[in-house]
């Protein structure tokens, strides 16, 4: 694959200061992991999503929950970092400030050596009392969904579900991040998804330049600065290689 990166945006990430990115399934769809909206492959494509992944749902069929979200735990322990995990990992070292934001609850990203990152949405393989919120390792596995050995309680993945709020930390410190970065990536985002689509409008609100990285449009193609069309683990190791001799020289 070849790609010629505009020299406005290999100019502009010479020179940054900061970087921040935020990642969405696309990132893992080269891992084999399937993301939520793609038309023939997304998990929504064949489960609706307020059938699976609300409170309510797990309310009503706790045991049904449980076990969609072990098939998924399984997908996930087969899966391997791809060249995008990668490529991001190695971007912290290339500027003085790099922070990475992702939706994936699927631990890619700490698995391809991620350090400086914030899980907004959870993951998927830690496990929580669906009563008290506390982290529980050592439980019945026998068991769908098992009891909390604490207070009996179900216990559940510990991922945030539609109509349930971001960590509040994690989204005092995302929103920080948009606003002081010079250049905010969304990568592998079909972008709509609140609050953390959210995000790169207050990057641009900030003056930030945005850069999409997708093989599909989306809803923020048209408004961040450069959309580069083509799958992540593709075009993140090129967009590397042709900034390192810039990036060394500063
Ligand atoms: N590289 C980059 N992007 C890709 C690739 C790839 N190889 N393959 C697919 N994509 C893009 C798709 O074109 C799509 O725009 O990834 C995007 C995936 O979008 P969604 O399925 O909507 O996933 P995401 O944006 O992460 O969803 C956000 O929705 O249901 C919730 O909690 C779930 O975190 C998730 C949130």
């Amino acid at each position: 694959m070849s790609i010629s990166f505009p020299a406005k945006l290999t100019e502009r990430l010479a020179a940054a200061e900061s970087v921040c990115v935020l990642t969405g399934s696309g990132v893992s769809a080269e891992s084999g992991v399937p993301t939520f909206r793609d038309a023939q492959t997304g998990l929504w494509a064949k489960f609706e999503p307020e059938a699976l992944a609300t409170m309510e749902a797990f309310q009503r069929n706790p045991s049904m929950i449980w076990d969609w979200y072990e098939w998924r735990r399984k997908l996930v322990r087969q899966a391997k970092p791809n060249a995008a995990h990668y490529a991001l990992a190695n971007m912290e070292s290339l500027f003085p400030r790099f922070s990475l934001i992702t939706q994936n609850v699927d631990g890619l990203h700490q698995a391809a050596g991620s350090q400086k990152m914030i899980e907004f949405h959870g993951n998927i393989m830690r496990t929580i009392c669906a009563d008290e919120g506390c982290v529980i390792e050592d439980y019945d596995a026998s068991q769908s969904p098992p009891p909390c050995p604490r207070c009996a309680a179900y216990l559940r993945p510990d991922v945030v579900w539609f109509g349930e709020a971001i960590d509040q930390g994690s989204l005092d410190k995302a929103i920080a991040l948009a606003d002081e970065c010079d250049v905010f990536f969304a990568i592998g985002t079909s972008a709509q998804v609140q609050p953390a689509a959210g995000l790169a409008e207050v990057a641009m609100q900030a003056g930030a330049c945005v850069v999409e990285i997708n093989p599909q449009r989306t809803v923020l193609s048209k408004r961040a600065n450069f959309a580069l069309h083509g799958a992540a683990g593709e075009v993140l190791p090129l967009l590397i290689e042709t900034l390192t001799p810039a990036l060394s020289r500063n």
